[in-house]
């Protein structure tokens, strides 16, 4: 129920007036549902702006509003403020009917619109690290949401895989004269190559002249750059969809569209740039001239597409790919969930794809960036000797330090279950301490609050969970076939009215990719509940009262199972 939009609409009908323009209406909710469980809080902006009393206004609001089923109390509030009671049997009705039925679904719109989410992303020439678990996982995330909420969702791994790291590590190895040995690599060998002849290429130029050729070779599909190119991917891609796996994210084979995926569509566009005169050649670079960007000597900013006798670029490869996902693929929205650093990248691809007509004001377009993660000594997460820490790695620390924290609790439990229940726990856990912060900042990654059972967690989530499951499994008999929700107390309202807001914060966390809205939502529902739980009886309270207590606990599960499926995060119906 999108509770709050539903009040506004309906006083935004009560004092709409010809010739004025729209006021945004703002509801809130009230800390204190005594005063009332919503409250509009701009009265005296709208008596301002349609030029009508205070009193006058406040006596049209309350008038027209207390007529509607959903009021049961409106009241005018000092200094200016009007004060919402929702009525106790619309309510009721709301939780009898979301308790019957059997999803928790949202009403869909009939037309579908497509919406690609770009996220994960890779680069190929070496395996993932942590700063690749944000991308991961709040993409993901945002893909079930907008699902969820009726998006036809187009998933892109926009693997990096056409880049000149795959040159330098061929130029590399025919330096070293090992190009032969290329099969007998690992990952781990191949990332120490790559890393060696970057250092290389940044001051040997004769070595990047040799770069420059493999990559262009490679991009021109010679034969034996095209086996040893392949070969690199196909390492990196097994590995990584071990970690998707692992980490319950939805990517599969058939959402890789990496960079290669335009090759055919680049000379043509570096031609048509050319001739719509939004890209020049100079000293053999093509290049266009952004009059609106401004670089650091405060001239126009120029974005290579292309160097003399070069491989084709990044930039390049993403106005392509714009062009494909706006005029093949119809997309309505994308989503590109890349870290902060490429915020100017997409801003100049957006600007050149645009001039070149590639795409128009139709679509959306988001670079929904995010922070990094740090150590407790607010530097950037990395192993002790300064490295950074492969996801891999990362994981199975989690998976481990789940198991001794379950084993401290529960010494016999049988070795199959431990080795379950710790992938659960263990990942859940840092799944949902990156997705519970504001993506948009830094974060510390403490392992300490990460794995417990207090404070905003998943642990603590879970647990709620859980609780609810055993209280249902005690009453013993099935309670669907109970009479129907009466609310008696103000705890038990305001337990409802949390219920009733599940979807509007789905639909708020939807528009602006930000899952940890979720989370502190599903947070904030168990703590409420818990806090209930302990206050009040439940299986031994009177019958009219244990009815409506027992389902409220049930549809909380339901909220929370749900929840935690939208964030990817599994569920574990024990402890
Ligand atoms: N491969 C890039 C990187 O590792 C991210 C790609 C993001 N998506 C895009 N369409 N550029 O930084």
């Amino acid at each position: 129920m999108k509770i709050r939009s539903i009040l506004k609409k309906n006083i935004e009908k009560i004092i709409k007036k010809k010739n004025v323009k729209k006021i945004k209406i703002i509801i809130q909710k009230n800390k204190n549902i005594k005063n009332g469980h919503y409250q509009l809080n701009n009265l005296f902006q709208i008596s301002y702006k349609y030029k009508i009393s205070l009193k006058k206004l406040s006596k049209k609001i309350i008038k027209k509003m207390s007529t509607k089923k959903i009021i049961e109390k409106i009241e005018f509030s000092e200094p200016c403020f009007i004060n919402i009671f929702l009525n106790k049997k619309w309510l009721e009705n709301y939780l009898n009917n979301f308790f019957l039925k059997k999803k928790v679904i949202m009403k869909k719109k009939k037309e579908k619109k497509i919406v690609i989410i770009d996220y994960s992303s890779p680069n190929m020439a070496k395996s993932m690290h942590v700063g690749h678990l944000r991308s991961t996982i709040i993409g993901d995330a945002t893909a079930r949401i907008m699902k969820f909420i009726g998006y036809k969702v187009i998933r892109t791994n926009h693997i990096g895989d056409f880049g000149n790291q795959f040159g330098m590590i061929i130029a590399y190895l025919k330096k070293k004269k090992k190009i032969h040995k290329i099969k007998k690599l690992s990952i781990s060998n191949l990332e120490k190559i790559y890393c060696k002849a970057k250092t290389l290429h940044k001051k040997d130029k004769l070595f990047e002249h040799k770069v420059n050729k493999y990559t262009t070779k490679i991009q021109k599909n010679d034969k034996s750059c095209y086996k040893i190119w392949k070969y690199i991917i196909k390492l990196n891609l097994k590995q990584n969809k071990k970690i998707y796996k692992l980490l319950n994210i939805t990517l599969k084979d058939k959402n890789i569209v990496g960079e290669s995926f335009y090759k055919n569509m680049l000379p043509k566009i570096l031609k048509d740039l050319i001739n719509k005169k939004i890209a020049v050649i100079k000293n053999g670079n093509v290049i266009v001239f952004l009059k609106d960007i401004k670089n650091r000597q405060g001239k126009n900013m120029g974005v290579i597409l292309k160097k003399e006798n070069g491989p084709f670029l990044y930039s390049i490869i993403d106005i392509a790919c714009l062009k494909y996902r706006y005029k093949i693929l119809k997309a309505n929205k994308i989503l590109y969930y890349v870290d902060s650093r490429q915020k100017q990248h997409f801003n100049q691809v957006y600007k050149i794809a645009k001039k070149a007509n590639y795409i128009t004001n139709k679509i959306k377009i988001e670079h929904h960036f995010f922070g990094m993660m740090l150590s407790k000594n607010n530097r950037p997460f990395k192993t002790r000797s300064g490295n950074t820490i492969k996801l891999y790695d990362l994981i199975k620390e989690s998976i481990n330090r789940a198991k001794i924290l379950i084993l401290k609790k529960n010494k016999k439990i049988n070795k199959n279950c431990l080795n379950k229940l710790s992938k659960i726990i263990g990942i859940g856990a840092i799944k949902y301490s990156d997705l519970s912060r504001n993506r948009i900042t830094n974060y510390i990654f403490d392992w300490d609050q990460i794995l417990s059972f207090e404070g905003n967690t998943s642990l603590y989530i879970q647990y709620t969970y859980i609780r609810i499951l055993s209280l249902i499994k005690k009453y013993k008999k099935n309670i669907f076939k109970l009479k129907t929700i009466s609310l008696s107390n103000a705890c038990e309202i305001n337990l409802s009215i949390k219920i009733l807001e599940f979807k509007e914060i789905i639909l708020k966390s939807s528009k602006s990719g930000k899952p940890h809205l979720i989370c502190s939502y599903i947070y904030e529902l168990s703590s409420t509940y818990s806090n209930f739980y302990e206050k009040y009886k439940i299986l031994n309270a009177n019958k009219k009262k244990k009815i409506t207590r027992l389902k409220i606990s049930y549809l909380i599960g339901k909220i929370l199972k749900k929840g935690l499926n939208l964030l990817g995060i599994k569920i574990t119906k024990f402890m």
